[in-house]
């Protein structure tokens, strides 16, 4: 397999190592997620370290981990991410202050409402994605935490739905369907139904949640639509064009997306075999609009510290970038570390060597 994006997510087992990193931090619950840096949140958290600021903005948040981690370091929080499943985890994590689910929430949340409720993921995937009692539970636990009043409640619950999804789904995206026993390599989370995983998950999710005494803010939306908005830090880590392969996260991640809200105003395109939606257009994600776009981005946020995560699988190049940076920026400096991705399944688990890379302009 090439180096693609699509190999960049790794299995979940993992664990942070990093002395200095704040002890909550490791209790995020990780995302199998292309490009996402839960694994280098040690030595993220190394390099903000070192910076000084208050203010802070997650302008592609992903699963939330670097936002997540900020918060942990005591600053105030912006995230803000094109999707809106990504941005219902940073609801649930980042904005969220106080708000966990004991086990009568489960329990609610799992309850026969008495009036009729939408079977449209029964009736849309299924023969696609799980078994049908997986999906018949997605539509009853979807219309009761469309009933919760709270925001940070509904996340919470959408959340933990989210990565219930996420692990009981070999290999965690929805570009494979139909039979995949081969996937099956004995692990507990695809043993376990989505109702087992989603009690798992209310309380994983419950016992990250945490207040600094800052208001932190999600919002969805493209990185431009920001313009104005001004932060002591931003961190940014867009896709990148890969090499090979797509970068495509609604391709891979749209029964999530669609999930986090119903498929609301996302219309499921028939004639595609896992039912997908529409992409949604970034920049960044081709080689005749990115190292625009990452201009334009840097002129936007000029004011700010600027850190940009980059791997150096990615177009455009690194000194391309640097340039770019230096043309904003008084001060440039660069940060390396080798990392490997892991890709495949549990038992043929294949590795990717790259360098990692986190650019600092101020
Ligand atoms: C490499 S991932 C971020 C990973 C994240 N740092 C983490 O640790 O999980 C890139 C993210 O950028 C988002 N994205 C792509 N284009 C965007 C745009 N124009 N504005 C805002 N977000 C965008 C994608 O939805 C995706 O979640």
């Amino acid at each position: 397999m090439s180096r693609s994006a699509a190999a960049r997510v790794a299995p979940d087992d993992d664990r942070l190592d990093g002395d200095a990193l704040p002890e909550v931090v490791r209790r995020y619950p990780r995302l199998r997620f292309m490009g996402s840096k839960y694994r280098l949140l040690p030595w993220i958290h190394g390099v903000l370290s070192e910076l000084d600021f208050e203010t802070a903005l997650d302008a592609f948040s992903g699963s939330g981990s670097v936002a997540y981690l900020m918060k942990a370091m005591g600053k105030r929080v912006t995230a803000n991410d094109l999707l809106h499943f990504t941005t219902t985890i940073a609801r649930a994590t980042v904005e969220n202050d106080d708000v966990t689910a004991g086990a009568d929430l489960a329990e609610k949340l799992q309850q026969k409402p008495a009036a009729k409720w939408p079977r449209f993921i029964e009736e849309t995937y299924s023969g696609i994605f799980f078994t049908r009692e997986d999906l018949q539970f997605l539509d009853l636990v979807s219309a009761n935490v469309g009933r919760l009043r709270d925001p940070h409640r509904q996340a919470l619950a959408m959340a933990a739905l989210l990565r219930s999804c996420v692990k009981r789904q070999p290999r965690g995206v929805f570009t494979i369907a139909g039979d995949l026993r081969h996937y099956d390599d004995g692990r507990r989370d695809l043993a376990l139904s989505l109702r087992e995983h989603f009690v798992e998950q209310l309380d994983v999710y419950s016992r990250c949640v945490f207040a600094n005494g800052k208001r932190h803010e999600v919002v969805q939306g493209d990185v431009f639509a920001l313009a104005g908005r001004k932060f002591d830090l931003v961190y940014l880590d867009p896709p990148y064009v890969p090499r090979a392969d797509d970068n495509c996260y609604v391709k891979r991640y749209h029964f999530l997306e669609g999930l986090s809200r119903y498929w609301k105003d996302m219309p499921v395109l028939a004639h595609t075999k896992v039912r997908k939606i529409a992409k949604v257009f970034t920049p960044f994600s081709y080689r005749r609009t990115a190292v625009d776009a990452f201009d334009r981005l840097f002129a936007q946020f000029r004011a700010s510290t600027i850190v940009l995560s980059y791997s150096s699988n990615g177009f455009p190049d690194l000194d391309v970038l640097v340039r770019l940076l230096r043309a904003h920026k008084r001060r440039v400096d660069v940060h390396r570390k080798p990392h490997t991705y892991h890709f495949g399944t549990h038992s043929k688990v294949r590795r990717a060597s790259v360098s990692e890379y986190l650019i600092v302009g101020r």
